[in-house]
């Protein structure tokens, strides 16, 4: 199959990449660091997540980070929401795109979440029907489709069930994550072929973690197959806080890089995507994990 003429990057810096931080991050920073984003061209950015602060205390700025960030025109910013509570409060911000976020692995969901993957879809189901009055689109995610922290290899059965069933209850996305970042690229494709027999290729995205180095080749199989969405989070910020040792998403200046090598149009400001990645590093007082904003730095 042929790669995509486009790919459309989701960046989730904001939220999958600040989530674990263990320092408090100044919500100007994180707002700072949405601005730079859409003025690299990014144009759906993950903003903020309205979970417990109990439980993820620092994205316990959600309402703030939400109500004062400078929408650009053209540009998404969403915004996680696991229950009615969440989407509520999300909706009072004046959210426009909310995500859902679901597990292939039952364990990963109790940890996560706090329930059964069966009671998880019996929770989404009046999200996504209370943000479709509300003219809100819903993005679903599926996490641990190829691996999971506690229970191991997870069948790719159980990815295609749980995305089908967030597919037809209204999700218009459904996020494939691997949230511990140890799937290998024939793995991913197995995965894929598996959850593209119910659902259209172009309703599916990409979201690999890289804590075993394999999220550019698993990104490259699946573009193969026909992946046109990639979820990433620049200088390869963040990890899950319920998925012990789980590194950052893949790096969005190296997918970039990528998709500039392969042809495939992303309308993104490498070198100004590259200088978001150096100063968030430097903010935040973490290693720049993208090759890629590394070497340009360097230069
Ligand atoms: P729970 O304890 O079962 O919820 O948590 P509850 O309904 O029993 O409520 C307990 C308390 O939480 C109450 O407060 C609620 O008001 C409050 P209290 O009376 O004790 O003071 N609460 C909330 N507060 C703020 N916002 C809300 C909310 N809901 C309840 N929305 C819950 C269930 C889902 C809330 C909890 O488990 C939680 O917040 N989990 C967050 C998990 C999380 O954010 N994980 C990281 C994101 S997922 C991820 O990173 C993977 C992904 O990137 C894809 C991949 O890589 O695979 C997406
Ligand atoms: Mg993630």
């Amino acid at each position: 199959m042929a790669f995509p003429q486009h790919v459309r990057l989701v960046e989730v810096g904001p939220r999958d990449g600040l989530q674990n931080e263990p320092e408090p991050i100044a919500t100007n920073t994180k707002l700072e660091l949405i601005d730079r984003l859409g003025a690299a061209g990014i144009r759906y950015i993950e903003a903020a997540s309205f979970v417990s602060p109990k439980w993820v205390p620092q994205m316990a700025d959600h309402r703030e980070v939400m109500q004062n960030l400078v929408r650009l025109d053209g540009v998404v910013y969403s915004a996680l929401t696991p229950n009615l509570k969440g989407l509520e409060a999300a909706l009072e911000c004046g959210v426009e795109e909310v995500a859902v976020f679901g597990a292939a692995s039952e364990a990963f969901s109790q940890k996560n979440i706090n329930c059964s993957v069966a009671e998880s879809l019996e929770r989404f189901a009046p999200v996504l029907e209370r943000a479709q009055q509300a003219g809100v689109r819903v993005r679903g995610y599926v996490s641990c489709v190829l691996g999971c922290p506690y229970e191991g290899e997870i069948a790719p059965a159980k990815v295609a069930e749980v995305s089908k069933a967030l597919y037809e209850m209204g999700c218009y996305e459904v996020s494939l994550g691997d949230t511990i970042g140890t799937g290998t690229p024939l793995a991913a494709k197995r995965m894929l072929e598996a959850v593209a027999r119910d659902i259209p290729m172009d309703k599916l995205a990409a979201h690999f973690h890289d804590t075993y180095g394999q999220a550019l080749a698993n990104l490259y199989a699946v573009l193969e197959e026909g992946i046109a969405v990639v979820d990433s989070s620049v200088a390869g910020l963040g990890g899950c806080p319920y998925a012990k040792g789980a590194s950052g998403n893949v790096a969005s200046e190296d997918v970039v890089y990528l998709l500039n090598g392969l042809g495939i149009e992303t309308g993104i400001d490498l070198e100004a995507l590259a200088a978001t990645g150096t100063w968030i590093t430097q903010a935040i007082k973490r290693p720049n994990r993208s090759k890629v904003g590394v070497a340009l730095a360097a230069k």
